[in-house]
């Protein structure tokens, strides 16, 4: 059984999409273990609690500074101690330390087809707009292993999404949502729980 903790940040439909998916027998041997979400009054405790799932709230605001906020944050995880940390549209940087220790055991879904439209300043409703910006036709959304780069570790699966003429940058993000998002992210927790896929120099393969 795969413990998975699940790292929020506002709405929660890709942990929703989680339970769901668990619920539906899409996603087996998984179990959410714990949600941590770094703002309070969010909608994704709201659904954490409604599937029975311990959630916690740790904002960096609460902390002196972000070395203690870090500090905090790995206690928690530790004390949860999941097999697999699932950044689904959690905006806090990850402590890096965090990421040595937890190397290919972290997953974050990111809602453009990376290399495009992703790193430092790329996030929410910003990527949309960027991509609406250049003018692409296709669009998407990757779900990637977290390395110490910033949306740079081994991608994991990818869903293209097609833009259309007047779309506004929330259309899009709920069209890259519903078609991509609430799809890949299941499909690839299911993958890894049940052992298919597997990181060789810095790619994801599928086992054989
Ligand atoms: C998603 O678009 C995710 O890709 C991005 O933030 C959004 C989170 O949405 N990083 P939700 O909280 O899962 O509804």
């Amino acid at each position: 059984m795969l413990k998975i903790l699940v790292c929020v940040s506002g709405g929660g439909t890709n942990l929703q999409a989680i339970i769901d998916g668990i619920k539906a027998g899409n996603i087996t041997n998984t179990e959410i273990v714990g949600v941590i979400s770094n703002n309070y009054g969010v909608k994704s405790l709201e659904r954490a609690e409604k599937a029975g799932i311990p959630a916690t709230v740790l904002s960096p605001k609460d902390f002196a500074d972000r070395a203690q906020f870090n500090e905090a944050f790995l206690a928690k995880v530790k004390e949860i101690n999941p097999d697999l940390v699932v950044l689904a549209g959690f905006l806090v940087r990850i402590p890096e330390e965090f990421v040595k220790e937890y190397s290919n055991r972290i997953v974050n879904i990111h809602p453009s087809l990376i290399p495009s439209f992703c790193g430092v300043g790329y996030y929410g409703l910003k990527v949309h707009e960027k991509a609406l910006e250049r003018g692409v036709k296709i669009t998407g959304a990757t779900v990637h292993f977290v390395n110490e780069g910033m949306d740079e570790g081994p991608i994991i699966a990818q869903k293209p999404v097609a833009v259309e003429d007047g779309d506004t940058p929330e259309v899009l993000q709920k069209r890259v949502m519903e078609q991509a998002e609430w799809v890949i992210l299941p499909k690839a927790i299911d993958d890894i729980a049940n052992g298919r896929i597997e990181v060789v120099n810095n790619k994801v393969i599928r086992k054989a």
